[in-house]
């Protein structure tokens, strides 16, 4: 691969900033110092392009069935486009996906508030794009759960997602909202992606995704650069 490819600025206009103080982790975690700029060598302008399986195993595109029975919770298809720049699908790039189980509570060590686990919901599941840039998971919509941030503070229903892009240095993170959640509006993780950037982060109901007498459909287009730039929005503890 050729075409040079720059790692994504967090300066970008819908970038939640490094420190957003209602969002309690970031003030100890953002930098105090202007970013160095480091030059972009081999290892990150290339990427593992057609090789995802080589790497990684084959996807994992159905997240309600990797154990032995259904897990609880409303099954849901979430499809949609990887974009680039110019609005050009991106093909054959890695979509890595986390989330909650329907109680709202992960498999992690650290996630101990009192949801019940789901013998059959792991959470953890990998989309490759095809030829024309589309993507398509089968899961269960995830539940809010409460955290540390603040007295009473609950996350809305999200899914975690992390695109590889064409390259190692066009890695975007973020988080994918369920319409009319009302606790997106009171969530300082979301809150730190300006309007109107914000709802960029919020799939649409599709009947078109949607299956009969099966799974309720969402359509979630990433972009990952540009004026449509999908914001980045990770979290580090666990959320
Ligand atoms: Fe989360």
């Amino acid at each position: 691969m050729s075409r040079l490819i720059l790692p994504y600025s967090r300066e970008d206009a819908g970038a939640p900033p490094s420190l957003h103080p209602d969002y309690r982790s970031t003030v100890l975690r953002s930098p105090r110092l202007a970013p160095l700029a480091i030059p972009a060598t081999l290892t990150e302008i290339t990427g593992p392009d057609e090789a995802w399986d080589r790497l990684m195993g084959p996807a994992m595109t159905d997240l309600t069935a990797q154990h032995r029975g259904a897990p609880q919770g409303q099954r849901i298809v979430v499809a949609g486009l990887v974009l680039d720049e110019q609005a050009r699908p991106v093909p054959h790039t890695m979509i890595e996906i986390w989330q909650a189980n329907a109680a709202g509570r992960y498999i992690h060590s650290r996630d101990d508030w009192p949801a019940p686990l789901d013998p059959n919901f792991t959470g953890v599941g990998r989309v490759v794009t095809d030829a024309e840039g589309r993507y398509r998971f089968v899961t269960i919509r995830p539940g809010a759960y409460p955290w540390g941030n603040h007295k009473n503070a609950w996350r809305p229903a999200h899914i975690h997602l992390s695109l590889l892009g064409p390259a190692f240095a066009t890695r975007l993170v973020t988080q994918m909202y369920f319409p009319d959640d009302p606790l997106i509006e009171i969530d300082p993780i979301a809150n730190a992606v300006p309007m109107p950037y914000r709802q960029r982060l919020v799939a649409r109901f599709d009947i078109g995704i949607t299956e009969p007498n099966w799974a309720l459909g969402y359509r979630f287009d990433i972009v990952l650069k540009g004026r449509g730039q999908t914001p980045f929005e990770e979290h580090h503890d666990d959320h």
